[in-house]
């Protein structure tokens, strides 16, 4: 039995996952740089500039740092003016029900989400109020699958590792969790991942094997 639940957040409590993809695929578009749903999976749960990296990549294009810095911060614009969309009822009663019975039966809980958005998306969702701890991209140095910010998030909660359970969309993100020493479990994309502790379709199974 687990005694903390530490959650991603984009792909996992929120489908903010198509916000980023959107606003990645607008700068990829610019560049000439053929970008899909598959190239989009390679960028869960990594930080911004190591995902610009990757696309830049993918088109072969080396740039300067000031010219990568530039195209990250219009990237960012254009996800946080797709936030600005984001109300309570874009959160699902399922994940807002999974929270709510973590808390009444006092499981702690964290967010672990490399995003600098975090606290924004929290905030405009309010999904705030079920959360014991949020370790995000404002609180590393080292991003997804370095397990640093959920050691973090377990920290945060007063709790080792081994007593707390990661949810995950990413497959950097379950590397995270493993190399942490934490329960992995896969969901969306990173579910059925080879590497994953466990794997599930819907939120609320969490409940069942925690
Ligand atoms: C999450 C997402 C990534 C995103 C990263 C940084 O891990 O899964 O796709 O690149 O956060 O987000 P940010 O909001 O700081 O650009
Ligand atoms: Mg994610």
């Amino acid at each position: 039995m687990k005694q903390g639940v530490i959650f991603d957040l984009d792909g996992v409590l929120i489908s903010t996952d198509e916000m980023h993809y959107k606003a990645w695929k607008s700068i990829a578009d610019e560049l000439n740089i053929p970008f899909g749903i598959k190239e989009n999976n390679l960028l869960r749960g990594v930080s911004r500039m190591a995902s610009l990296d990757i696309i830049l990549g993918l088109g072969n294009i080396s740039l300067p740092d000031e010219e990568k810095e530039a195209l990250a911060e219009r990237k960012n614009r254009r996800y946080v003016e797709l936030l600005q969309t984001l109300t309570p009822s874009s959160v699902s009663n399922e994940v807002r029900d999974t929270l709510k019975e973590l808390n009444d039966r006092g499981i702690k809980t964290a967010v672990g989400s490399s995003s600098k958005n975090a606290k924004l998306i929290l905030k405009l969702t309010d999904l705030e109020k079920y959360f014991d701890a949020v370790s995000d991209g404002t609180n590393i140095t080292h991003s997804k699958p370095d397990p640093e910010v959920f050691l973090k998030g377990a920290e945060f909660l007063g709790l080792s590792p081994g007593q707390c359970a990661v949810t995950e969309d990413a497959c950097a993100g379950i590397d995270a969790a493993n190399a942490g020493g934490f329960f992995s479990i896969g969901i969306g994309d990173a579910a059925g991942y080879e590497m994953s502790d466990a794997s599930i379709s819907s939120i609320r199974e969490l409940l069942d094997i925690i």
